[in-house]
């Protein structure tokens, strides 16, 4: 058995879920989603969970799943009316995301929610914790959902070393859950993590005396539930600012090489200025209005961005999203901008390349991630 295994026997285990799971059914919070079986309404909950609290989601569920009572309603919802039910709840991306999603299931599943994990994941909006979460509790299927409280609660059980703030400990516990995973009522297993990890099981004063499952787990064995999870607090790296624009000619960019020292040396990636964080704010704010995909829709001149006023390149209306990429002691944060060049030019170290090459060039990580965007875009701008 490799180290990341639990040596717990098959019978531990069982008798593991079955106290949690008889707790879970006692204790359980009495939530509006858990009392659906419409797998519709869990994929509203769990998208509305993310990055909000539950007290928060109760009131937007209620107002959404009215608005909105079927997956063919958002998939038709105006625009305005769906951002109007979302406005306050913030990360808007999810409600578009959400529709967008909704269209995609009209399109491939005839309106069903899809039933198997690879077809839940592949809609729009949907990462691993929240296709666990629909997964398990919409459809019963054996798959952890982990999150904060997920990997709390499990590192305290087995006083786990994986650094909860590494994303390379999250197979630890993917692998801990799966084999924890009881083989039916996994979705009441899944919420009684979260549930257990907000009410009991919480990160600086856990209530031990309350646990169900304190007899299972090795730190409160040990006294060590404060020491558990491991979060390693990394130093705080400095914040840069950049726009970079990604200027085409027929399909081919403007890309252009670092100096031979320093930072990314000889490396190539599209033009690149430095700004400041004011500048940075501004750009993104004034040009974030209009962020849906569309066909190329072209600026006035005075709107160019002004960090690019002396290329003759004619800008898009909307930015591209932005990337950020952390070195280990700067973050960088980039606004991507996509225009044409209007007449002849080029600049110093700079080289015209079509798309299809640019394979062999050296990308930097932060390039390859406006690539990644840029072609992103691209997608949307031929799907809408
Ligand atoms: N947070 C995320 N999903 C949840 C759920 N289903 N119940 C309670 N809290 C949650």
């Amino acid at each position: 058995m490799s180290k990341q295994e639990i040596d717990w026997s098959q019978e531990k285990t069982k008798h593991f879920q079955e106290d949690f799971l008889n707790w879970y059914h006692l204790a359980k919070r009495n939530l509006p989603w858990r009392a659906t079986n419409d797998p519709y309404a869990i994929w509203i909950s769990e998208i509305m969970l993310q990055q909000t609290r539950v007290d928060t989601v109760i009131g937007y569920y209620y107002r959404f799943m009215e608005e909105f009572p079927t997956i063919q309603a958002l998939a038709d919802a105006e625009e305005q009316k769906l951002l109007k039910v979302w406005e306050g709840l913030g990360y808007y991306s999810r409600a578009r995301n959400l529709k967008a999603a909704a269209q995609q299931i009209v399109a491939i599943y005839h309106g069903q929610m899809p039933m198997t994990m690879d077809d839940i994941r592949s809609l729009k909006g949907i990462g691993p914790y929240t296709a666990g979460a629909i997964g398990s509790i919409a459809f019963g299927l054996p798959e952890p959902a982990i999150d904060g409280n997920v990997m709390r609660v499990v590192s305290r059980l087995f006083c786990s070393d994986a650094d909860i703030a590494k994303a390379s400990s999250r197979p630890v516990f993917d692998q801990k859950m799966r084999h924890l995973m009881p083989e039916r009522d996994t979705g009441a297993f899944n919420q009684a993590f979260m549930d257990l990890g907000s009410s009991i099981c919480t990160p600086t004063s856990p209530k031990c005396e309350e646990c169900p499952i304190s007899q299972y787990c090795l730190a409160y064995a040990e006294n060590k539930q404060t020491q558990y999870p491991v979060k390693t607090k990394k130093p705080k790296a400095k914040d840069v600012y950049f726009v970079a624009g990604a200027i085409e000619d027929n399909g081919s960019f403007l890309l252009t090489q670092r100096g031979d020292t320093g930072l990314l040396a000889s490396m190539w990636h599209f033009p690149l200025r430095e700004v400041t964080k004011s500048e940075y704010q501004e750009l993104a704010s004034l040009w974030e209005k209009d962020d849906q995909p569309g066909q190329i829709d072209l600026i006035a001149e005075e709107s160019t961005p002004t960090i690019f006023s002396d290329l003759p390149v004619i800008w898009q209306k909307r930015h591209f999203g932005e990337v950020t990429h952390l070195f280990t002691h700067l973050k960088w944060h980039i606004l991507l901008f996509y225009g044409v060049k209007r007449t002849s030019f080029s600049v110093e170290s700079g080289r015209w390349v079509p798309e299809s090459a640019f394979d062999a060039f050296v990308f930097p990580k932060p390039q390859q991630k406006l690539v990644a965007q840029l072609k992103k875009y691209q997608k949307l701008d031929k799907d809408f």
